[in-house]
């Protein structure tokens, strides 16, 4: 391993001359003699010496970057490897991630800890929302400038698949939680759009985070959004969104506006947010009938709060198929099915510790080990042909949201609340620049 000055002299690099003030390489000592004079400190050992080149070469100085070299392939991680030289040397650096807390004031007591389900909307949220709204719309105006072709969806623009299916509710729901669509067993009608993230259609050999949204229908009873007829469960292919809160993804937004640059500056300063952003980009995913996803952010479920989950029953094993073109995932997805039903269980985790399964921060996961998942429904996907283009259209008229949604399914936390107006912006936006007639969104497509 080679630290020190670069001297190669390539193009990009500049001439550092020893011989202007302050340049000059008599640098600051470390020596057994009084201060002063460039002595800033005592004599180092030599194993100390050693320990500060270590220490240099554990810092990231790129997102998702592998450190300490030929250490632990993550670097967010780094303190779980036994060789990594602060856990070696027990530095009292753990750089272990603390859920959020409000910060205490020096003599104040401790925080107190949120009840069951409690929200808590930080100063200046609506302002954040607002901004956001005009951040996305001035994106979408930009990437879609007026008359050239359809706007799509400023996130999961990309549809692998609208299927038909029935959403079941199961009988035998624990009384607890037999509130709003699973207060009773009953089949309902039910329409999933399968998506790929991202702010843009890609190949699908590209990483990114998946979606599989679900829209219940015919839902009686006041909707949190006016005229909606229908229960949403949006989902992604892993458990926790990739910031903690809105303030987060404000800071995210703007970097986003921004360029690459401002995105990877971001990174760098929110490395447990890059951790998240990469393994939510980078889950195995060939098959979008055969992985599991998971809601990210809470919601209420009666008197609880939850979150839930879609996970496919079937012994098949998302494989990669030996051919992967731009839309293989939508290939393989209207091949398997056009032969077969397809089943999934639909889940729900209870909140039972405000501190482990916090509300206000999505970047924690509830720990499944911890506190498990329980089935109150059943997803059946029957064989159908979606090969048709038109599949697709119908997908691009529709508008999934977390608050298509009954009070008691309330969605929570500050992500959840900047969703409300977000989706419904963005929705009436495509609508209105696709000229698409003003529909209900219970009514099924055709
Ligand atoms: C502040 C955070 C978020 C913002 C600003 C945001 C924004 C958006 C927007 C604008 C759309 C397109 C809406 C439309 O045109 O109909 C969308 C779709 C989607 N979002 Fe988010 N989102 C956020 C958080 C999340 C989270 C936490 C999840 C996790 C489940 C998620 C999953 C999805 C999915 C799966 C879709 C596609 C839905 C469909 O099939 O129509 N989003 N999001």
């Amino acid at each position: 391993m080679k630290v020190g000055v670069d001297t190669t002299g390539n193009s990009g690099k500049f001439l550092f001359d020893t011989a202007l003030v302050g340049n000059s390489n008599a640098g600051h000592s470390f020596e057994s003699a009084p201060r002063g004079k460039g002595v800033i400190g005592r004599l180092l050992t030599d194993e100390e010496r050693w320990a500060i080149i270590e220490y240099l070469k554990s810092i990231p100085t790129e997102v998702g970057q592998v450190t300490p070299f030929g250490g632990p392939k993550n670097p967010i991680k780094a303190w779980e490897d036994k060789t990594f030289f602060h856990v070696k040397t027990k530095t009292g650096y753990d750089g272990r991630y603390e859920p959020a807390e409000p910060k205490q004031k020096q003599g104040a007591g401790k925080p107190p800890t949120p009840a069951l389900g409690q929200e808590m909307v930080a100063a200046g949220e609506a302002e954040f929302i607002e901004a956001i709204v005009k951040q996305t719309l001035d994106r979408l105006k930009a990437q879609y400038p007026a008359g050239k072709g359809p706007v799509l969806r400023d996130a999961h623009p990309k549809t692998h698949g609208l299927v038909q299916a029935e959403f079941i509710v199961l009988d035998d729901v624990p009384k607890n939680l037999q509130h709003g669509i699973f207060a009773k067993a009953r089949k309902f009608d039910a329409l999933i759009r399968f998506s790929a993230g991202g702010t843009a259609v890609q190949s699908d050999t590209i990483p990114q985070g998946q979606g599989m949204a679900i829209q219940v229908l015919g839902i009686e009873g006041q909707n949190l959004l006016e005229g909606a007829k229908t229960q949403d469960f949006v989902m992604i292919n892993f458990p926790t969104f990739f910031v903690r809160n809105l303030k987060d993804y404000e800071d995210f937004h703007l970097a986003l506006a921004s360029g690459k640059g401002k995105i990877l500056e971001f990174f760098k300063a929110h490395p447990a947010e890059a951790e998240a952003s990469y393994q939510l980009s980078n889950q195995p995913f060939h098959n979008p009938l055969q992985v599991r996803y998971w809601s990210q952010t809470p919601y209420k479920l009666g008197p609880h709060a939850i979150k839930f989950s879609a996970r496919p029953i079937t012994n098949r094993t998302n494989a990669k198929p030996e051919k992967t073109d731009p839309d293989y995932l939508r290939e393989v997805m209207v091949k398997q099915i056009g032969s077969e039903d397809v089943y999934f269980e639909f889940l729900v985790q209870v909140q039972t510790d405000p501190v482990k399964m916090p509300v206000e921060d999505s970047l924690v996961e509830w720990k499944e080990a911890d506190f498990p998942f329980q089935r109150v429904a059943l997803i059946r996907i029957p064989k159908q042909d979606i090969s048709a283009p038109a599949n697709l259209k119908t997908a691009e008229k529709m508008s999934f949201s977390p608050w298509h949604a009954l009070p008691e399914h309330r969605p929570l936390g500050s992500i959840n609340r900047a969703r409300r107006v977000i989706y419904q912006t963005v929705f009436e936006f495509r609508r209105k620049m696709n000229e698409v007639p003003r529909r209900e969104s219970s009514e099924s497509p055709k």
